[in-house]
């Protein structure tokens, strides 16, 4: 069978750097105030999350999700050494599209100028923080397959206009980030033990659903949807977490499909040369590099920079890296993926 393997890899984040001092300042328009808004410290932020800075798009609704998603296409397409013109399929992972439908797939085709009537299929796939590994194994079997040859995909996320800049929702709000990262999956011409995308597992337990969701959005808006008081609370409208449950079944399923993944490969640690885990917490990644016994050094973070970019972290901590010429072309990644759903994943492939 033709083994599949990742031709090109991108990653975008927008300019605005929101720092964890900042963030308590700023209400749903991004704008600063001399008052703080929201009741959190940067000390907290930094010591129970990890994250010490975000990026977010411009506050003025000029962005959309499928703006992120293709600046970062566009440069995994240039990585590969391959034209919009050669994707004969789109998948795109996020939980911050466009508008409610159609998917935002479709607005990414439009954006590379490869819609019209030879247009190629487009997938919106709705894994959040699970988006990308989901989208990573439909990739590999589309190419395995031979049904498509250049499969473009893309894990893209606006999620700083739909927060709550309130104390109300400060739990998730200091969380997320913008940005967007993607890969060009395509056949391998080698299939040698480290070669191409090797593995890909991935889960989901319906029962967590009610533990991290949100009910409506308007992307493009700021704040995303007009807050009626006839509703009651605003629950509706911002985004709902049960933190500590995502926290301890995040850590179990990303160990347990960490172990599986090697165990399936025959790999160790001495073969592998990164562990990407998804950037939800950087306390939750260093439970699971614990639990999972992965040395310290081996282990790839960058939601200290980003925040929680949901489907984009796992290809922009990947870049970030590389960026910093410790990721390598060929280099042997293991990764590990836990989101709303609740869904998990865990692979095993080459950049
Ligand atoms: O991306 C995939 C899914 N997401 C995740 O995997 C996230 C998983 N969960 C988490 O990362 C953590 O549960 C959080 C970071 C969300 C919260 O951390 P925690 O250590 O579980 O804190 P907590 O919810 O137990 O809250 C402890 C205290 C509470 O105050 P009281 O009740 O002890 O007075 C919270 O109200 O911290 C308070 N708190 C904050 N204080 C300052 C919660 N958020 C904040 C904040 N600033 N931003």
């Amino acid at each position: 069978m033709i083994r599949s393997k990742i031709l090109g890899l991108g990653s975008y984040v927008p300019d605005r750097i929101v720092t964890n001092e900042e963030i308590a300042y700023l209400d749903a328009r991004h704008i600063r105030h001399d008052e703080k808004q929201t009741d959190t410290t940067p000390e907290w932020i930094r010591t129970r999350t990890g994250v010490e800075e975000r990026r977010y798009v411009p506050n003025d609704e000029s962005t959309t999700c499928s703006d992120l998603a293709q600046r970062a296409a566009v440069r995994a397409l240039e990585d590969a050494q391959c034209s919009a013109k050669d994707v004969d399929c789109i998948i795109l992972a996020t939980l911050s599209p466009d508008i409610h439908f159609p998917g935002t797939a479709v607005f990414l085709q439009s954006r590379l100028g490869i819609d019209g009537d030879e247009g190629c299929p487009c997938f919106d796939i709705r894994q959040q923080c699970s988006g990308f590994l989901y989208g990573l194994q439909m990739a590999d079997s589309f190419v395995k397959s031979g049904q498509y040859k250049r499969v473009l995909l893309v894990g893209a996320e606006l999620h700083s206009h739909s927060l709550d800049y309130s104390t109300r929702g400060r739990d998730v709000m200091v969380l997320f980030g913008d940005g967007a990262g993607a890969v060009v999956v395509g056949p391998s011409e080698s299939n040698g033990p480290r070669d191409g995308i090797l593995y890909t597992k991935l889960g989901a337990d319906g029962s967590g659903a009610q533990d991290l969701h949100l009910k409506v959005f308007d992307s493009q808006k700021m704040p995303h949807i007009q807050y009626d008081p006839a509703w009651g609370t605003p629950d509706v409208a911002y985004p709902q977490m049960n933190g500590k449950k995502v926290f301890l079944n995040a850590v179990r399923a990303m160990n347990l499909g960490t172990r599986a993944a090697l165990q399936a490969t025959g790999l160790t640690w001495d073969d592998v040369d990164w562990f990407v885990p998804h950037q939800a917490n950087l306390r939750i990644n260093e439970a699971v590099a614990k639990f999972a016994e992965i040395p310290e050094e081996k282990v790839l973070n960058s939601i200290q920079f980003y925040g929680n970019t949901t489907a984009a972290t796992v290809p922009l901590t990947i870049d970030h890296h590389r960026k910093a010429g410790r990721v390598k072309k060929g280099d042997l990644i293991v990764s590990a993926v836990f989101g709303a759903g609740f869904t998990w994943g865990a692979s095993v492939f080459q950049v």
